[in-house]
């Protein structure tokens, strides 16, 4: 029998990289569902669509095709066969994902193909409306919180490992903020706590402690 654990919660709040630590430890898939709606962004910004013209959108996504690989040990996603994981961690990427993902099709479309993935696979899948949303019936839901402070110095050494320069610290903070209240407000599948998950506020959280948290709760 498949399960699913769906964990969500705001940029950098950990939810990610426990999800593919837990994925591993269990034996399961990970899915990164946040990677998914930034391939689409990527697509959406490489043919210059003007994000309100539906047609071209419908368009856009009629032709979309999205996979994850793994490619010595680290999940990788391609859009239409072209790895873009490096991509879609860009400045620009990162600042339209939020009214990208905000589209009815897009949403419609990305929603479908979780849950496909997720009926024939026992999952961890990580992102915004997991829990309440993608797969309401998860036999496990986690919700991951932090200070924004403390998720954009995440952030910030997650960019400076990667050689992603271009931000300050000052600059990731009000990022963040934005992009939670526009995540969080927006009308279709907002950031929203399922009421049946477990809240984790890894604010003072190493990793270790989330996901030896997170383990805890797995009864499988
Ligand atoms: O987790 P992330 O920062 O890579 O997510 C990128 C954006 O995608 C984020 O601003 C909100 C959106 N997103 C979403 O709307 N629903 C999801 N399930 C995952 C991400």
């Amino acid at each position: 029998m498949t399960y699913q654990i769906a964990i969500d919660g705001p940029s950098s709040s950990g939810k990610s990289t426990v999800a593919q630590i837990i994925a591993k430890r269990l034996g399961i898939t990970y899915i990164d569902t946040g990677a998914m709606y930034r391939a689409v962004t990527v697509a959406v910004l490489e043919e210059n669509v003007n994000i309100e013209n539906n047609e071209e959108i419908e368009k856009i996504l009629s032709n979309i095709k999205i996979q994850f690989k793994w490619v010595e040990n680290k999940q990788h996603i391609y859009l239409n066969d072209k790895d873009v994981s490096e991509k879609i961690r860009s400045t620009k990427v990162t600042s339209n994902v939020s009214a990208v993902s905000a589209l009815k099709a897009v949403r419609e479309l990305l929603v479908e193909l979780q849950r496909e993935i997720a009926s024939t696979n026992s999952v961890a899948m990580d992102g915004r409306d997991i829990g309440t949303v993608v797969l309401p019936n998860a036999e496990y839901k986690f919700f991951f919180t932090a200070d924004a402070r403390v998720r954009a110095k995440r952030r910030f050494e997650e960019n400076k490992a990667a050689g992603r320069l271009d931000q300050t610290l000052e600059e990731l903070t009000e990022l963040i903020i934005k992009r939670d209240k526009y995540d969080s407000n927006r009308e279709i599948s907002p950031l929203k706590q399922a009421e049946d998950a477990i809240v984790i506020d890894s604010t003072n959280m190493t990793v270790d402690e989330m996901v030896e948290n997170v383990l805890g709760y797995i009864k499988h």
